[in-house]
């Protein structure tokens, strides 16, 4: 039985909410934003005092501000202390303008859309090896294809994706590794990097990392770091957040037999169920921003400085865009406007990448499986990374 409101607004900060956060969604949305304990004392290396945020949980406050970087800065790594800058992500206007247009350049639609055979034989490849009958999903392939996807995007041996796995998982993992470690783990990933640009510089691949080497926008190119932070921004953007959809997104269907026997017969339910999915249970909950000057949101007065957390997820169950929010509708009317992938200038630049997977994996199981049911263990969720909602184990049992 899910808790009941009213709830303290500290409840965000808990890590068991980031295994269900929708109870404290609900209670507390009605008053949006509210500030509450993000981090408590020590937390973070180096960080004395706990660290408060504001939450923005309704549907219009996190669209304006995802829409207003010159008041909502996406540089917290000051505030935070966390890790070094994740370039683009963290980056604002202009210097964001200018690297988005470089790296665009590199990370085109073409090169996506030419990813599809390959794709689509990674998944026939995982689920060969996967049978029929009882399975962790996660362990057998939501991890593996996203990560796969994205050494092979970027012109890395394919041996190598258990040591991005490790990488990406502990640069997420705030609450689930000690900073120090995680820091370690970083510079490992930063380290590798470097030596891979370097050997494009050498000898130009037809591979995503030689292309951002080759981009120029008006005289303007990459520098090799600014090639290695964005390379790590792929690798952690596009990896954690790809696996908990297609987890997300199976686990749901497992429990809907009625709606797997209408997908198998009409595949054009296969579109709408990934963007309920990412609606209903969006991989990325949260994310951070600052406010770089003083801002009015409701009866609400937010000073500059202050750290604010826009809550995509909570954003995307609002009842006054989405009717009967808490239930899963795929041919509900108004699921695009979910806002899972972000907006503005920060809109995911991955988006089409993670919709292609979910799509080459949900007709390949459908393909397959006449029957997808839970197995006998229950699922477990994670609860290392405030970001994400996913699953850490997924039984199922594939008919
Ligand atoms: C279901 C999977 C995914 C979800 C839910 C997701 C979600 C998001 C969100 C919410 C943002 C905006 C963050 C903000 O406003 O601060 C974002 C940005 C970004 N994503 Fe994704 N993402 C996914 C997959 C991917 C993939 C596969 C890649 C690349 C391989 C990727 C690369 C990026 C990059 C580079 C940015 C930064 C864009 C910028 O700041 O200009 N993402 N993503």
């Amino acid at each position: 039985m899910e808790p009941q409101a009213p709830l303290s607004p500290d409840v965000l900060g808990w890590t068991e909410t980031i295994a269900n956060p929708f109870p404290a969604y609900r209670a507390l949305r009605a008053q949006s934003p509210v500030r509450y304990l993000r981090l408590p004392a020590g937390e973070i290396t180096g960080r004395k005092e706990p660290l408060y945020a504001w939450a923005l949980l309704r549907h219009a406050q996190v669209h304006a501000a995802i829409r207003d970087p010159a008041t909502f800065s996406s540089d917290s790594s000051a505030v935070l202390q966390a890790h070094r800058k994740f370039t683009l992500l963290e980056d604002d206007p202009p210097y964001h303008t200018r690297l988005r247009r470089l790296v665009s350049k590199a990370f085109s639609p073409q090169r996506i859309t030419s990813l599809t055979e390959w794709i689509d034989g990674l998944s026939t490849e995982l689920l060969d090896a996967l049978g029929t009958g009882p399975v962790d999903l996660m362990a057998t392939y939501a991890s593996a294809l996203p990560i796969r996807v994205i050494a092979a995007l970027m012109g890395v041996p394919d041996s190598d994706y258990p040591l991005f796995k490790r990488w990406s998982e502990a640069v997420i993992s705030y609450a689930g590794m000690p900073a120090e470690e995680r820091a370690l783990k970083f510079e490992e990933m930063m380290s590798y990097l470097g030596r891979e640009v370097a050997a494009r510089r050498a000898q130009s691949r037809s591979d995503l990392l030689s292309a951002l080497v080759e981009a120029e926008v008006e005289g303007h190119s990459l520098s090799d770091s600014e090639i290695v932070m964005f390379a790590a921004t792929l690798l952690i953007a596009g990896n954690e957040t790809t696996t908990n959809l297609i987890g997300n997104m199976m686990a749901l269907l497992a429990d809907r037999p009625e709606l797997w026997q209408q997908a198998r017969e009409n595949r054009a339910l296969v579109d709408p169920i990934i963007e309920e999915s990412l609606r209903y249970e969006s991989p990325v909950q949260r994310f951070p921003r600052v406010t770089v000057r003083p801002v009015r949101i409701g009866e609400v007065e937010i000073g500059a400085g202050e750290l604010v957390d826009i809550f995509f997820g909570a954003a995307n169950r609002d009842p006054a865009v989405f009717e009967d929010p808490e239930t899963f509708r795929p041919e509900r009317p108004t699921n695009h406007q979910h806002l899972a992938f972000g907006l503005g200038n920060h809109y995911c630049l991955g988006a089409p990448l993670a919709r292609l997977e979910a799509r080459i994996t949900l007709n390949s199981f459908l393909d397959r499986f006449p029957t997808l049911s839970r197995g006998a263990q229950p699922a477990v969720r994670q609860q290392a990374a405030q970001v994400s909602l996913g699953y850490k184990t997924l039984p199922l049992v594939l008919g």
